[in-house]
């Protein structure tokens, strides 16, 4: 039995775990009594994949939303998208037609930003890009009404920069929402220093109006959700280069409890996704770092996953189920052999610790860091935003469960064999060394905030 089996006893605990993630979400650091501002109304800027599902998930709480994009054409696309989801659950007998009808008639599509200017929360959804932001934002400064909420989709940009672009920093906050928008559960709330508390309250407090699970961020690199994810994607690729291969990963991911592998995953979303980023990043990256740039060599080939038929497996016409695809191994193999690494067999339980035991260590940093306010937020963001298997709680429940003796030795490990990826969290290494948990370290720190009178606390 390896340390990522469960007995029943760890489901009952995990599940136990999660409803006590989702109470503990709800209680944040923001001073006791905060006001919240009103949202009455509400606007979507960008009608792409996310815009269109941020309208809809406000349309589906009865919001009226304005849905705004600067294209006519990407408009009527984003419009159509929306009208067609809803077709969709009308076919499958989830919605009326005129509960859709009522829905629809919330969502009212323009091109004028000013039309929108009534709007008590603006959600900016337009390409990933600083610098097109920063300009929509002094925009949004000039049109929007005094103490609307401004808020970013950024999958990663520094949102305080984007606040710079505004006279109204304390307005700005990001409302980090996962595809598709009107489905997934998570919203992560990211403040930046300067984020009003009355704002980070009222986007905490929408969550759940939306039918969301909220989790309160600071702005790090990829928030809480891919900030962890990142370490679980680059290990993933590295077990590839190093040995493994894609169906190998994915099996020991399924096995683990995901209901898909990385690899599946990625050619069900589009190998191609974030190759712009990538490819931008690329320029001015760390050199004394290993990278490995597999995914964008796929891309080039026109292995874009699923949607072309091909990616880290290969597609029947028709169908979505991943089969080997001996071309895309021959090619792994020789990529191996081009960067000078001798390939080896490599295990499940290998496979494991470096996919997981890198986002603990992550999630470490990010609880020192006060970027996540307590590990059982880490694994809410992971339950409801990444498809992390409920059974294991989470993956800072999953570390104090194996131990966190356990998980430090093995990343300490990892980081004499592999280097600077692995350099140890701090805080890991120092709760393991005092035989403590994460849950020890949240409950503690819970008792430090209620010792401090109210109103201290930041
Ligand atoms: N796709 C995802 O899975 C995902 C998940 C979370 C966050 N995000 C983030 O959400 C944002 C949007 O991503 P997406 O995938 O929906 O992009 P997308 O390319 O599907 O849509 C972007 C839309 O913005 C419009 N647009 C561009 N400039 C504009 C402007 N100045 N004014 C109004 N509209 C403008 C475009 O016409 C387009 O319709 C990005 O910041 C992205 O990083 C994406």
């Amino acid at each position: 039995m390896s340390v990522f089996d469960l007995t029943d006893a760890d489901r009952a605990a995990a599940e136990a775990h999660v409803s006590f993630a989702r109470a503990e979400a709800r209680r944040t650091d923001l001073p006791a009594g905060t006001a919240l501002r009103p949202v009455r109304t509400a606007a979507v800027i960008g009608a792409g994949t996310m815009g269109g599902g941020i309208a809809m998930a406000f349309a589906n709480a009865g919001l009226p939303v304005w849905l705004i994009d600067a294209d006519a054409e990407g408009l009527q696309r984003g419009l159509a998208r929306v009208r067609d989801n809803y077709a969709q659950s009308v076919k499958r007998g989830k919605l009326t037609e005129p509960d859709m009808a009522a829905r629809l008639a919330l969502i009212t599509g323009t091109l004028s930003l000013a039309e929108a200017a009534e709007a008590d929360l603006f959600v900016e959804a337009v390409f990933e890009d600083l610098a097109l932001k920063q300009r929509l934002f002094r925009d949004l400064d000039a049109v929007a009404r005094p103490g609307a909420i401004l808020a970013t989709n950024t999958s990663g940009l520094d949102i305080a920069a984007i606040a710079q672009a505004t006279t109204r920093p304390q307005d700005v906050v990001g409302a980090h929402f996962f595809s598709p928008a009107h489905v997934m559960k998570l919203l992560e709330v990211v403040r930046t220093d300067q984020t009003a508390p009355e704002v980070s309250a009222t986007l905490m407090a929408l969550g759940p109006r939306l039918g969301k699970v909220a989790v309160l961020a600071r702005v790090y690199p990829g928030f809480i959700g891919n900030a962890l994810f990142r370490q679980y994607n680059r290990e993933a690729h590295f077990l590839v280069e190093d040995g493994a291969l894609p169906h190998e990963v994915d099996a020991a991911l399924t096995r683990f409890g995901y209901a898909m592998g990385i690899f599946a995953v990625h050619d069900m979303a589009g190998n191609d996704v974030g190759y712009p980023t990538r490819k931008a990043q690329m320029a001015t990256r760390d050199t004394n770092r290993r990278w490995n740039d597999l995914i964008m060599a796929l891309v080039e080939q026109g292995r874009l996953g699923q949607k072309s038929g091909r990616g880290w497996y290969r597609y029947e016409a028709g169908s979505r189920t991943p089969q080997r695809d001996p071309e895309l191994e021959a090619f792994i193999v020789a990529e191996s052999e081009r960067r000078g690494i001798v390939r080896r067999p490599i295990g499940e339980q290998e496979i494991l610790e470096r996919c997981l035991y890198g986002m603990v260590n992550e999630g470490a940093r990010l609880l020192a860091q006060g970027i996540a306010l307590r590990p059982s937020d880490i694994d809410l963001v992971y339950l409801t935003g990444y498809g992390f298997p409920a059974a294991q709680g989470g993956p800072m429940a999953m570390a104090d469960r194996i131990g966190l003796p356990v998980v430090a030795a093995a990343v300490q490990d990892l980081h004499a064999r592999m280097g600077v990826w692995w350099e140890p969290a701090p805080l890991l290494l120092q709760l393991a060394r005092e035989g403590r948990s994460f849950a020890q370290w949240q409950a503690e720190q819970a008792e430090q905030a209620e010792a401090i009178p109210q109103g201290q606390s930041a």
